[in-house]
């Protein structure tokens, strides 16, 4: 027990994510749920976007209110207050980066291929590294533009 909690902090201060809550994908894909029915803007816009409290409280008014993390799940809601979770995929704001999921989902490529296997993670972890070579060698491979000005600002 001692172990593993160890083990959890030490991940969550190596990659400086401890979230408010502990939210496990794989309990939620469990329940039949989509990417998109919670990252609801990933084939549509630039940003895939956090589900909102009032989303989780459409099941959490009613569902597993006793289970760890719920209650203060319900906490936040009751205040009118968004959790403040800890992103886990993101740029150094000096990068400039220009990332668009719209036109990555729509031409086929799985979350798997850039996230690893989310909806089997308890915690979500950046698996996958994105640096400038693993984006461009993509676009390259798939006859997409290497251009400067179409990955930054
Ligand atoms: C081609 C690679 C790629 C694909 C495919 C992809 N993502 Fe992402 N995703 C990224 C990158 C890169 C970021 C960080 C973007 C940034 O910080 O500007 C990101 C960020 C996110 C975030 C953080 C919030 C946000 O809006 O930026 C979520 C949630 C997310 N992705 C979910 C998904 C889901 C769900 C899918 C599948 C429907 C998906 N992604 C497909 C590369 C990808
Ligand atoms: C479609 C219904 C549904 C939605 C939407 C939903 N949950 Fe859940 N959640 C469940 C169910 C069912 C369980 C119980 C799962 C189990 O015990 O196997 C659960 C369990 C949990 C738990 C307990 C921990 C655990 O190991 O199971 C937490 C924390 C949680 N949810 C947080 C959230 C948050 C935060 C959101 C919004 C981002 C959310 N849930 C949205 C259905 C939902
Ligand atoms: C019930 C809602 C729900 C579903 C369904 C869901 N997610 Fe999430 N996802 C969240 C929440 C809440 C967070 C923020 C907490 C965290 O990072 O663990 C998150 C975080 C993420 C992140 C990290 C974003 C960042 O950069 O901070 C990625 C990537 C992601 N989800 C991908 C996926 C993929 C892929 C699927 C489908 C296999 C999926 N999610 C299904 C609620 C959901
Ligand atoms: C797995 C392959 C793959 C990876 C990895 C990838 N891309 Fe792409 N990207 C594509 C493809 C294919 C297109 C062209 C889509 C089209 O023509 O509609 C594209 C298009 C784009 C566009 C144009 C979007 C638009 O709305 O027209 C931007 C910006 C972009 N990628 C940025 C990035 C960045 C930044 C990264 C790294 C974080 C990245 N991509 C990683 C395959 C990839
Ligand atoms: C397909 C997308 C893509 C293209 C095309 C691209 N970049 Fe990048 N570039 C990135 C990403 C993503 C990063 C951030 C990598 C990271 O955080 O590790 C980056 C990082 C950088 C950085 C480092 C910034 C810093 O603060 O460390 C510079 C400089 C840069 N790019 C210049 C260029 C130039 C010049 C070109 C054109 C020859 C170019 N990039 C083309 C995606 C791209």
């Amino acid at each position: 027990m001692r172990f593993l909690f160890l083990v959890l902090l030490t991940t969550g201060v190596i990659y400086g994510q401890q979230q408010p809550i502990e939210f496990p994908h794989n309990t939620h894909m469990d329940q039949g749920l989509e990417c998109v029915d919670c990252h609801s803007t990933a084939d549509t816009a630039a940003a895939a976007e956090l589900p909102s409290v009032t989303k989780c409280m459409l099941c959490h008014e009613k569902i597993a209110v006793d289970a760890p993390g719920v209650a203060e799940l319900r906490e936040f809601a009751k205040r009118g207050h968004e959790i403040p979770w800890i992103r886990v995929y993101r740029f150094e704001e000096l990068a400039a980066v220009k990332f668009r999921h719209a036109a990555h989902v729509q031409s086929g490529i799985n979350c798997v291929e850039c996230h690893g296997d989310v909806g089997e993670m308890t915690v979500a972890m950046p698996v996958i590294k994105h640096t400038m070579g693993t984006c461009v060698n993509c676009h390259r491979k798939n006859q997409a533009s290497d251009d400067c000005v179409v990955c930054h600002y």
